[in-house]
C-alpha cells in the first residue's frame, strides 16, 4: 500500500514517517511512503535522515496549493495523510495570508485531487484549538467550533472541507484533533524547543501574560499513533479528537523545565500576552479511547525528561535554525 503524506518534514509528519518506515505501525500494511514538503522555514529535511536512504521513501518538495504537484504525487496512492500546514499562532497573528493559503486552499487541493484520483482514504491532522477556549470541561468532537486565531481559523475551515468532501462527494475523510504536542525535531519557536534551547545557552525565557494559561501536553508519539489507528480504522467521515491526560498550566511547564536543566527560576520573564490569547484548552478523546482502543502510554515526566535530553545531544539540529533569517521572529518574542 503506498502512502502519501504532506508535511513530512515537520515536526509530527517526520515522526510519523520514521515511525511507519520503522515498523511502527504494522497494522496500516504500508510499504512505500511518498512525502510532500514544501520545505518552508518549519521543514527540515535532516528530519527525516534515519529514513532518507530507506527505498521505500520517496521525498518530492512541493507545495500542496499546486494543483499538478498534487495530482502526480497521489497517483497509486491507497491513503493521504495530510499534516502540511502553517502551524504557529503567533506568526498567524502577524500575517494570516500564508495560513489561509497553505491551509485553507492546501486542504481543498488535497481533497481534489484525492477525489480525482480515487484515494481510499484521507486523514486530515487538525487541532483542539478550532473549538476556541475553554474555562472548564473539555471539548467532544460535537462542539461547536469558536476559532479565535487566524491560525485556529483556518485549521477550522480545513476541518469544513473534509466534512463537506465527505458529505457531498462520499470521500472517505476522518478528522483528528489534538492537543498541544512535545519531543524531538520541534521547530525551536513552540513554547517547549523554544524555552529549553534558550535555556541550554543560558538565556532567558518570555512567558506570555500572568503565565496562567492552561495547554493539554501529549507526546508527539502518542500523537502519530493515534492518527494511525485513525487512519487503520477510523469510521468514514468521523472525527476523533487525540489528547493527552496532562494539562498544564504555562508557569508550570516553565518551572517543570527548569528545573529540570537544574537552573534558576528567576530566567522565566513575564512579558507581554499573545494577542486574543487562548486561556484554556481541554479535550474529551474518550471516542477515540473507545473506539479504535487509543491511549497515550508516554507518561509525561518521562517524555519531558527524554525530550530534553533530545535537544542536549542534538545541537547540529536545532542551532542553524536560529541562524538570522529565523531571528526576526524568535528574536522579537525573546526581547519582549
Ligand atoms: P510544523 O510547522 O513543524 O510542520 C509543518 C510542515 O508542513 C513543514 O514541514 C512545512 O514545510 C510543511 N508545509 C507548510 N506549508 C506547506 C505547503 N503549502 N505545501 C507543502 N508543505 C507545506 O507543524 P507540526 O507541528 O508538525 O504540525 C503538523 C500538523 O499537525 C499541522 O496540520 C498542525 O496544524 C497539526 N497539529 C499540530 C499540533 C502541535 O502541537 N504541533 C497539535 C495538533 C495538531
Ligand atoms: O493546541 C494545539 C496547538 O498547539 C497546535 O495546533 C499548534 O500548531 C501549536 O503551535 C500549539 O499552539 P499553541 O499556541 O498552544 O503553542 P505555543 O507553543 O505557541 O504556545 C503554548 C503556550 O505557551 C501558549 O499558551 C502560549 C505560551 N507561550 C508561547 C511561546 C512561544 C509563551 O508563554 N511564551 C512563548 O514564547
Amino acid at each position: 500500500m503506498r502512502m502519501l503524506v504532506t508535511g513530512g518534514a515537520g515536526f509530527i509528519g517526520s515522526h510519523f514517517v520514521r515511525q511507519t518506515l520503522s515498523g511502527g505501525y504494522p497494522g496500516l500494511g504500508c510499504d512505500e511512503v511518498v512525502v510532500l514538503d514544501k520545505l518552508t522555514y518549519a521543514g527540515n529535511l535532516s528530519s527525516l535522515s534515519p529514513v532518507l536512504d530507506d527505498p521505500r521513501l520517496r521525498f518530492a518538495q512541493g507545495d500542496v496549493c499546486d494543483r499538478e504537484t498534487v495530482a502526480e504525487m497521489v497517483r497509486g496512492v491507497s491513503l493521504i495523510v495530510h499534516f502540511a500546514a502553517e502551524t504557529h499562532v503567533d506568526r498567524s497573528i502577524a500575517d494570516g495570508g500564508d495560513f489561509v493559503r497553505s491551509n485553507v486552499l492546501g486542504t481543498h487541493t488535497v481533497l481534489d485531487a484525492a477525489l480525482e484520483a480515487g484515494v481510499d482514504k484521507v486523514v486530515l491532522v487538525s487541532t483542539d484549538e478550532v473549538y476556541g477556549s475553554l474555562s472548564e470541561g473539555s471539548a467532544a468532537e460535537d462542539r461547536p467550533l469558536a476559532p479565535n486565531s487566524p491560525y485556529a481559523a483556518s485549521k477550522a475551515a480545513s476541518d469544513h472541507f473534509a466534512r463537506a468532501y465527505h458529505r457531498t462527494f462520499g470521500l472517505d475523510t476522518c478528522i483528528t484533533r489534538c492537543s498541544n504536542n512535545y519531543g524531538p525535531y520541534q521547530f525551536p519557536e513552540k513554547l517547549v524547543p523554544l524555552f529549553i534551547t534558550r535555556l541550554l545557552d543560558g538565556l532567558t525565557v518570555p512567558l506570555y501574560g500572568d503565565g496562567r494559561h492552561v495547554r493539554e501536553w501529549v507526546h508527539v508519539d502518542d500523537h502519530c499513533r493515534g492518527i494511525a489507528l485513525v487512519a487503520e480504522r477510523g469510521s468514514p467521515g468521523a472525527t476523533y479528537n487525540i489528547g493527552g491526560d496532562t494539562e498544564l498550566s504555562n508557569v508550570r511547564m516553565a518551572g517543570t523545565l527548569v528545573s529540570q536543566l537544574g537552573l534558576d527560576e528567576s530566567l522565566v520573564r513575564f512579558v507581554e500576552d499573545r494577542q486574543g490569547h487562548d486561556r484554556r484548552y481541554s479535550l474529551d478523546d474518550s471516542r477515540i479511547r473507545r473506539e479504535l482502543g487509543y491511549r497515550p502510554s508516554v507518561p509525561f515526566e518521562e517524555g519531558i525528561e527524554s525530550t530534553i535530553r533530545w535537544y542536549t545531544e542534538n545541537r547540529s539540529w536545532w542551532e542553524p535554525l536560529r541562524a538570522p533569517a529565523h531571528r526576526d521572529l524568535l528574536g522579537t518574542s525573546a526581547e519582549r
